[in-house]
């Protein structure tokens, strides 16, 4: 490898490797955003799907189903289910979170309003509906509408644990499987049924998904309070939404008094000012809460590693396992 390749991250280069599969999706996306009727759908979805994403998610379809040998079509057709159900719940999401920038844009709540934001999320889990059904593969269909219903149990969960001192690592976990990694598995796991292979290569793709799932959320959370303009996102959300994320679930459980009684002030309380979000970080940096996160992400990249090891030699394999060190080191 040239120096100039290995900086291409995995899902870069997974990327490359199924560019035409990649246009595809791309393509099918873009036809399927839109809307002849109510011209304000094309305009909100223009507006998130034009500022690009990783695509992550529907490259983990693509690359799982090839992986496994699969040589039709429909991986296409469920990796655009996959990005459309992700879409549909990064607008709600930021209604629910009040966030006011994403993939480096103002947010369509900004910009438009919540009603437009939840209607068109509405549309897009409408849309990728439809197409998990295409297929005809009613196994398929079982996987993904599960995922779906497991994301909106995840978010509504996430909500009655903020303000929540006493929530736990337990909850955090169940709320990460839930609202993160139960779409990934589900694009892992779909690749693998189309492709017809075994039922333990199938729980591999599960359990790789669901493992990558929980550490990318995780590294999400991280960079929530540490991250820089790369996330596209507003940093210190996840404090000013008073979540009980992975970070301060540690810092509160190692506080003093003293700090126990600035938590309660600025998450139970709501009562947040200027400053606050630095004495925070303060506070996570002086019991190490960042780097014992930043530990229990990398421990589930090596389950996910770990998980791949049934699956098929290759490069697609190599490449799926590397996106787990990607997910763990990544600021964007
Ligand atoms: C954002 O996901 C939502 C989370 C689960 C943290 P991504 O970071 O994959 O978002 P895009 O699609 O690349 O913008
Ligand atoms: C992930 O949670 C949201 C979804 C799974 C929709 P976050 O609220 O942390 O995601 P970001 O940070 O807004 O992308
Ligand atoms: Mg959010
Ligand atoms: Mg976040």
């Amino acid at each position: 490898m040239s120096l100039d390749e290995t900086r291409v991250k995995p899902h870069e280069r997974l990327a490359e490797v199924l560019a035409d599969d990649l246009s595809a999706v791309n393509a099918l996306i873009r036809e399927r955003m839109a809307s002849k009727h109510a011209p304000r759908i094309p305009e909100v979805t223009a507006h998130l799907v034009e500022a690009g994403g990783k695509r992550l998610r529907p490259i983990l379809t693509l690359a799982a189903a090839r992986l496994c040998g699969y040589e039709g079509a429909d991986h296409v057709k469920l990796a655009a289910t996959v990005e459309f159900i992700h879409t549909a719940t990064l607008l709600h999401d930021d209604v629910v979170d009040e966030s006011a920038k994403r993939r480096g844009r103002p947010t369509a709540n900004l910009l438009w309003d919540n009603k437009s934001s939840v209607l068109v999320g509405d549309y897009l889990f409408a849309r990728a509906f439809q197409l998990m059904t295409e297929p005809g593969n009613l196994r398929v269909l079982h996987i993904l509408s599960n995922a779906a219903a497991t994301i909106a149990e995840g978010e509504v969960l996430q909500l009655t644990a903020a303000q929540d001192l006493s929530t736990t690592e337990e909850i955090y976990l169940q709320v990460v499987r839930g609202k993160t990694a139960a779409l990934f598995s589900a694009a892992t796991e779909v690749g693998g049924v189309i492709a017809g292979r075994s039922a333990e290569e199938v729980q591999a793709l599960f359990d790789y998904g669901d493992a990558l799932g929980i550490a990318f959320q995780i590294v999400d959370d991280l960079l929530d309070y540490w991250g820089s303009d790369a996330t596209g996102k507003n940093i210190g959300d996840d404090f000013r939404e008073r979540k009980l994320t992975l970070p301060l679930i540690k810092a509160y459980a190692a506080a003093d008094d003293t700090e126990k009684a600035f938590w309660k002030r600025v998450i139970e309380k709501g009562d947040q000012q200027d400053g606050d979000l630095e004495h925070a970080l303060e506070l996570l940096n002086k019991h190490g809460a960042l780097e014992a996160t930043r530990q229990e992400a990398l421990a589930w990249a090596a389950k996910a590693k770990a998980a791949m090891e049934t699956l098929p030699k290759g490069e697609l394999r190599d490449l799926l396992i590397g996106v787990n060190d990607y997910v763990v080191e990544r600021v964007n």
